[in-house]
């Protein structure tokens, strides 16, 4: 049913920004604006560049991809205003207009998108935000900081050690030791937040551990090094805000040696297997598991809850949580829903329902 103009709720699409993960962000973005119900809601797409300025963009979808949306003429400057009952401030030539806005989606990943920035900036605007709020945001994006609340769960997770820029320039070789002694090699290194593999190396002998970590902490302040786990690759997504519910499991095969960045968006060799062939009590562990470190961080809207499992035993380890999963239609969060019978567009007006229950 078409819902008169005026009734349309509006929705800020947040896309781009100043994160290692722009151009995920800006796939993500394109799938949201093709897809959104536009009987229920009226788009007010807003672009943000690598540098971090804000443009109202009343261009082509289909510009945005390849990021040549930043030549269009019609890019507005914009601001989302602290100051309640604001909304978004755009400049159209000479005027200044308050453009009124019902809710934000934020189609960002990492750095400012799903770390809590744009959550926090929303809830002093007094904005409903789909997904999680400030703090399960920020949890959520320091693997550190998620690995401590999954640790009082008592779900098995990889051992392992922080590196700081700090210890890097005095103490890495106690660091080196401790990994050598209690983790053993391979090892995984990793920014402690960012995604999409941006920044991690798998690391096999001791002499690369350090190039490994300087590379991480080119990202974050952080560095992990994990105990390499060999495991299935199993996903699972959860919705909801304070009775989620979770799909069915999700396995990815990847293409490369592990789930690289160019295996993500590049190479296209990895498959998703839909549902994820378990057995069923496992399955319904990983689901509960999802549920469980859900509530625990506090997640709202949506999160995809990434799991190993053993080959043989199928054992589990939790991985990590992304309150902000990969979005495009292939993507595993909404394939994983689209197979539990919600299509891509009734996921987003769902989740947007979320925000603004
Ligand atoms: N401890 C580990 N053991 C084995 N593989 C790992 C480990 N940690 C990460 N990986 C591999 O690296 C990929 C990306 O790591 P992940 O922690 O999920 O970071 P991101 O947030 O960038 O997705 C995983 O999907 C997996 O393929
Ligand atoms: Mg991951």
């Amino acid at each position: 049913m078409n819902k008169a103009l005026s009734e349309r709720k509006r929705v800020c699409v947040l896309f781009g920004g100043v994160s290692p993960e722009h151009e995920v962000s800006l796939s993500t973005a394109t799938s949201i604006l093709k897809n959104i119900d536009r009987s229920l809601f009226e788009v007010l797409p807003v672009a943000i560049s690598k540098e971090g300025k804000w443009f109202l963009y009343n261009g082509e979808v289909s510009n945005i991809i390849d990021g040549t949306w930043i030549n269009s003429d019609k890019l507005y400057p914009a601001i989302l205003s602290p100051s309640r009952g604001d909304g978004l401030l755009v400049r159209y030539g000479e005027e200044l207009i308050k453009e009124r806005i019902d809710c934000v989606f934020p189609a960002l990943h990492g750095e400012n998108g799903e770390d809590g920035s744009i959550q926090g900036l929303c809830r002093v605007a007094g904005i409903p935000c789909v997904g999680a709020m400030v703090a399960a945001s920020a949890v959520s994006m320091d693997k550190t900081l998620t690995k401590a609340i999954v640790k009082e769960l008592g779900i098995r997770q990889a051992r392992y050690e922080i590196c700081s820029r700090n210890d890097l320039l005095s103490g890495f070789d106690s660091i080196s030791s401790r990994v050598e002694s209690s983790l053993g090699y391979p090892v995984f290194v990793k920014p402690s937040s960012t995604g999409s593999s941006v920044g991690i190396t798998k690391v096999k002998t001791a002499s690369e551990l350090k190039d490994a970590v300087t590379i991480a902490l080119r990202y974050s302040d952080k560095a992990l090094i994990e105990e390499y786990v060999d495991g299935r690759e199993v996903e699972v997504a959860v919705l909801g805000n304070s009775s989620p519910e979770a799909s069915v499991c999700g396995e990815i095969v990847p293409g490369d040696e592990f789930y690289s960045y160019d295996d993500k968006y590049i190479n296209g060799v990895a498959t998703l297997h839909i549902p994820a062939e378990l057995s069923d009590g496992t399955s319904d562990t990983l689901r509960r598991y999802a549920c469980d470190i859900y509530t625990a961080i506090g997640c709202a809207g949506l999160s995809r809850v990434d799991f190993f499992v053993d080959r043989e035993t199928e054992e589990i380890c939790f991985n990590e949580i992304n309150t902000l999963p990969g979005f495009t239609p292939i993507s595993m969060y909404p394939k994983l829903w689209d197979y539990c019978g919600i299509p891509y567009p009734e996921l987003l007006t769902r989740l947007i329902e979320l925000a603004m229950e």
